[in-house]
């Protein structure tokens, strides 16, 4: 099946086109240097930024794939969760397209993308594994039983480890977005010089947030120039303390549920660290690892048309009163003792 993904949910205008489980382009307009300036995306210039980007990006990704608007056969969309008013960009989009063509349209969930992305990989996982989904806005573990069937084996409780690579980078004005710069600077680095807190040992659960007051106390204490001269070491060891949690978590998760095969995707996955580190303690335990293509792990299309294409061809899609979601978990909380959820 022929399918176009159009992916609007944070600061990435993208369009891929899938058929048949092969992707044949995926197109992908950043808008960091936009939000640079502000240390992280601002809402209201990221829906506007869309709006300008989504028609050539999905024009392109059809060039790319040598494909026009009426050889689609489908078309899927990022529903949620994120900035409801870059979500609806593309949901508009999609709908006005659906609608155009006569062709089905799916909203499919974000994170439930992240995680198929693997599917696109040249080796595939196959259900049940474990997933860890590390992005700006989440840090979560699942069981993946299937498509659409998840239990959460862990999450964090406060910030996710994007957004704590993110926030150090801010204070040690190294730019946006900071898990790349952090990744890069702490490949100069010694890990072992400064040691930052690994919270929460025994939990299941993560908590990144005293990361970021403790090298604000650093800096505090050492004075900021002191912390800025160190820079590769300060943020090597920072990265490390990341890792070493969801390196760690992640693999308990899977020895307690008896999971081979382990998926670790989202913006962080892109972290050099992280794959090394997490590869040479899965091939200890004789757990398989998939990390989806780097260029599938930060936000892209690809996964949403990936993940689409499975769902439309079992029947799934959705009517042309759809709405975008901000919140949209894998997995539903359980419901009130008053059996309101
Ligand atoms: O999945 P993604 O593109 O967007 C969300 O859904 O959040 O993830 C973005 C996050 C940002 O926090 C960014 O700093 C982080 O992924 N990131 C990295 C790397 N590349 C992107 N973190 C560590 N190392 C990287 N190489
Ligand atoms: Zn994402």
């Amino acid at each position: 099946m022929f399918v176009l993904g159009i992916e609007s949910s944070c600061d990435e205008t993208a369009a891929a086109v899938v058929r048949d489980g092969k992707l044949l382009s995926s197109v992908i307009a950043s808008q960091i240097k936009d939000h640079s300036a502000y240390g992280g995306v601002v809402p209201e210039i990221a829906s506007r930024k869309h709006i300008e980007a989504i028609t050539p990006v999905i024009e392109q990704a059809l060039r790319d794939a040598g494909a026009a608007f009426r050889d689609m056969e489908g078309i899927a969309v990022t529903r949620g969760p994120g900035l409801i008013g870059s979500l609806l960009v593309g949901l508009s989009t999609a709908k006005a397209l659906a609608y155009a063509l006569g062709i089905p349209f799916v909203g499919v969930n974000h994170l439930e993308a992240h995680i198929m992305a693997s599917l696109l990989g040249e080796k595939k996982p196959r259900f049940p594994f474990a997933a860890l989904v590390v992005s700006g806005g989440h840090t979560n573990v699942y069981l993946v039983k299937d498509y659409h069937r998840f239990a959460l084996l862990g999450q964090t409780r406060d910030d996710a480890a994007g957004e704590a690579l993110d926030k150090a980078a801010k204070l040690l004005d190294l730019g946006y977005p900071g898990g790349v710069v952090i990744d890069r600077m702490a490949r100069e680095g010694n890990p072992d010089l400064f040691c930052f807190p690994r919270a929460m040992k025994d939990s299941p659960d993560f908590s990144f947030s005293g990361l970021k007051t403790s090298l604000l106390v650093m800096m505090k204490k050492r004075g900021k120039a002191f912390v800025q001269n160190e820079i590769p070491d300060v943020a090597a060891g920072y990265q490390e303390a990341i890792v070493d949690v969801l390196v760690e978590k992640t693999l308990r998760a899977a020895r307690e549920n008896d999971l081979s095969q382990i998926v670790v995707c989202g913006g962080v996955a892109a972290n050099s660290r992280l794959r090394g580190k997490f590869s040479e303690a899965a091939i200890q335990e004789g757990r398989e690892l998939f990390f989806p293509p780097m260029i599938l792990c930060t936000d892209n299309a690809a996964m949403v048309a990936a993940l689409g294409e499975v769902m439309l061809e079992n029947g799934r899609s959705d009517s042309l009163d759809l709405n975008a979601v901000s919140r949209w978990p894998l997995v539903l909380p359980p419901p009130n003792k008053d059996g309101r959820g």
